[in-house]
């Protein structure tokens, strides 16, 4: 099973702070539903409270917290104690990759373990920014596709669509 992560991230790595993201990027929420869609998503239990403590539709949620009880039972939630237990039940699916969705705790542990980093990169400076993205050692992944948008009306700040891979040392 493929082990992606999917992260946007802006100057010095901030993803988010009080538990909230920086930024409002509609394209970027579409990119994140497309790439989702009908897949198992591994998230830390503060991701989850801050996406409203309900599921996304149409995807495996697999929340990880240490106090299983936290989490009343929803459909398509699974709470997990450990980041081996959330991989574990996503490779149970049948789908051949998982999307590790956040945030700053989680991608800290899993950023060793992945294949692949799908990576919104937002030309933006963020003070107020509490979490941030771990360092992208560039002798560990490729750069592979980028693709540059604008900004708009819609959108405050401009962003590149990034897919790393990472290198298989030979
Ligand atoms: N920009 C982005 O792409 C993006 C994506 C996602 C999130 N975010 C942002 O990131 C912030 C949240 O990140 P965060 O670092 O504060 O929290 P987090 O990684 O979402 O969740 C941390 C929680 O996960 C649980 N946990 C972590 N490691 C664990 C382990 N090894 N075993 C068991 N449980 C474990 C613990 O839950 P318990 O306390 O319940 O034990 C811990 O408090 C928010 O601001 C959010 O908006 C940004």
């Amino acid at each position: 099973m493929i082990i992606s992560l999917v992260v946007a991230l802006a100057e010095d790595n901030a993803i988010g702070a009080n538990n909230k993201l920086l930024w409002h990027l509609p394209n970027d929420l579409k990119f994140f539903k497309n790439l989702t869609w009908g897949m198992p998503m591994i998230m830390g239990r503060k991701t989850f409270v801050s996406i409203a403590g309900k599921p996304l539709p149409g995807r495996i949620n697999i929340v990880i917290t240490r106090d299983k009880n936290s989490l009343p039972l929803q459909e398509n939630l699974w709470v997990v104690s450990s980041l081996q237990e959330a991989i574990e039940r996503a490779s149970e699916t049948d789908c051949n990759e998982v999307f590790v969705i956040g945030g700053g705790e989680i991608y800290k542990q899993t950023i060793s373990i992945a294949d692949k980093i799908y990576l919104t990169r937002v030309d933006g400076n963020f003070t107020e920014a509490t979490v941030f993205f771990p360092k992208l050692d560039e002798e560990q992944f490729k750069l592979i596709d980028s693709v540059t948008m604008h900004k708009d009306e819609k959108h405050l700040f401009g962003y590149s669509f990034e897919t790393w891979e990472k290198i298989i040392q030979s």
